[in-house]
């Protein structure tokens, strides 16, 4: 009688799983329509200098800034689409050794340290404003009477910097090097003190040196190192006193042309925790197509910080913390679907992030193409592959290696892509996953494996969406359709 029920039991449950799985494979493949568009030429700079400095703050409490895109600040500007396209690929690799190199070095694992310099110190702080430093950047005032730079964006370190004169050594930048003499507001942070201590592993090796050093070190060996201070920035209508940044008195490397960065960690000296008690440590950005700087019809790319950063209607995943590493935002990715049904070989333990440090995925602003662990790239490619049998294949083009060719068509169906993340999921527009690498038509699957442990979503697969992240809620949020 038992063994009966037992049966009976097994039965149905055999024929729910057989339901289930007819009527998800029965169910329609689903796509949506990529507009075939070529690759856009690099953007003019045009930076409204009335933008900034209007007078006292507009408000206290938020703060939205226009970005642009790093190609129409560097020297390329006469660049073709495929040369632009080409270095943005060649920094995308520098940035993803770094950062790879960070996380390694955090969980103690085998990486060569980046040797002090005589007179340095302070811990290594990977990334940066080097060529793989970060896609996007804004304009502020630095001091007072502020002086107006560009900075670049870095969800991917902490430590706000700019060159400062004297300089031993200063790259190119677009703009007078500030002079922290010429600022009324300018304070050194002496040595010893609590803000001094909270740089990594921060020491003042002489004991005749007073003010406290900063070092920040790149993977490709560039550093930035100088004086720890306190100082005003400025941005549009807004002033924020006493933002402890390192005044770059030594800045030697593959640098571009931006005087410094803003760090937009989340480590305790970032941008966004030391503003936490005007702007929650809440901020949001929109990162359109890069050709897009404000100028043209297109709304620009833009930083938002504070309350109202965060759009109560995104969709939300948690933050995970990295107990060796507090700077990156580590994401619950539990999978990806493709055509409407998950992929089998993509699995949440591809993504997890262990006890040492080791795995996990991060979302950065800097890396432009998302980085998979291996064997996930591979499902993910293989089943995309398959969804999208229909259209033509075009050979392999620099870190792709799905490529199609698209040439003479307008409009083209593509499988959807969905992230599924803890506690929502994240359905991509196709323009964010199918992107053109040539003038003749070819378009490439935008993802890419690593050999590492770490996955990067990067800001390829984050276009249009508002991406929002609260430090203080732990939580990142997706929102799209929403520049
Ligand atoms: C931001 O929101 C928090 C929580 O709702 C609130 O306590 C705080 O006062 C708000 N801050 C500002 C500047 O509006
Ligand atoms: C460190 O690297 C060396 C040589 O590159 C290798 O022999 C050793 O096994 C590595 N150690 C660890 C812990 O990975
Ligand atoms: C430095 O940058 C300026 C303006 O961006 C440029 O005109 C100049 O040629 C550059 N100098 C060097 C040595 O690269």
């Amino acid at each position: 009688m038992e063994r009966k029920v037992l049966n009976t039991l097994i039965f149905s449950i055999v024929t729910i799983f057989f339901f289930s799985f007819t009527s998800s494979s029965s169910a329609s493949f689903q796509y949506q329509t990529l507009v075939v568009n070529t690759l856009p030429s690099s953007a003019t700079l045009s930076w409204p200098e009335s933008e900034l400095f209007t007078g006292e703050s507009e408000s206290t409490t938020s703060l939205s800034v226009h970005l642009s895109h790093v190609d129409a600040l560097s020297s390329s500007l006469d660049a073709s689409p495929v040369d632009l396209f080409n270095l943005r690929l060649r920094r995308d690799s520098l940035r993803v050794k770094s950062i790879t190199s960070l996380a390694a070095v955090s969980t103690g694992r085998n990486v060569t340290r980046i040797p002090r310099s005589a007179g340095g110190f302070s811990g290594a702080v990977i990334s940066g404003l080097s060529q793989g430093s970060g896609e996007y950047f804004m304009r502020l005032g630095v001091g007072t009477p502020a002086t107006n730079v560009y900075m670049v964006l870095d969800t991917g370190s902490d430590v706000v910097w700019l060159q400062c004169s004297p300089c031993k050594a200063c790259y190119n930048q677009s703009d007078p090097i500030f002079d922290p003499k010429k600022s009324k507001s300018f304070v050194s942070v002496p040595c010893g003190s609590r803000l001094c201590r909270r740089l990594d592993s921060s020491e003042c090796v002489s004991r005749r040196i007073k003010t406290c050093l900063y070092q920040v070190s790149y993977g490709d060996g560039s550093f930035t190192e100088g004086d720890f201070s306190t100082e005003t920035l400025t941005f549009r209508g807004a002033r924020v006193n006493q933002v402890a940044l390192g005044c770059g008195h030594d800045n030697e490397g593959l640098f571009v042309g931006a005087a410094g960065l803003l760090g937009l960690g989340r480590g305790g000296l970032s941008f966004p925790s030391q503003t936490k008690n005007r702007y929650n440590g809440k901020f949001s950005y929109c990162l359109v197509d890069r050709t897009s700087s404000g100028s043209s019809s297109k709304p620009p790319s833009t930083i938002v910080f504070g309350n109202d950063s965060v759009p109560k209607t995104a969709v939300f995943t948690p933050l995970l913390t990295n107990l060796k590493l507090d700077t990156f935002y580590y994401l619950q990715l539990l999978g990806i679907s493709v055509g409407g049904s998950r992929v089998p070989g993509v699995s949440e333990s591809q993504f997890k992030l262990d006890a040492t440090g080791n795995g996990g995925v991060i979302i950065d602003s800097g890396t432009s193409v998302t980085r998979l662990t291996q064997s996930a790239y591979v499902a993910l490619r293989d089943a995309f592959r398959l969804g999208a049998k229909r259209l033509k294949r075009a050979p392999s083009y620099s870190l792709f290696d799905t490529c199609f060719d698209l040439s003479g068509m307008t409009t083209v169906k593509v499988p959807t892509v969905v992230f599924h993340f803890g506690g929502g999921e994240v359905s991509l527009p196709a323009s964010n996953y199918l992107i053109p690498v040539n003038t003749q038509g070819r378009f490439c699957f935008a993802f890419a494996g690593t050999m590492g442990s770490l996955s990067i979503i990067g800001n390829i697969q984050q276009q249009g969406f508002r991406v929002a992240y609260d430090l203080v809620g732990s939580r990142i949020g997706f929102l799209p359709r929403a520049c």
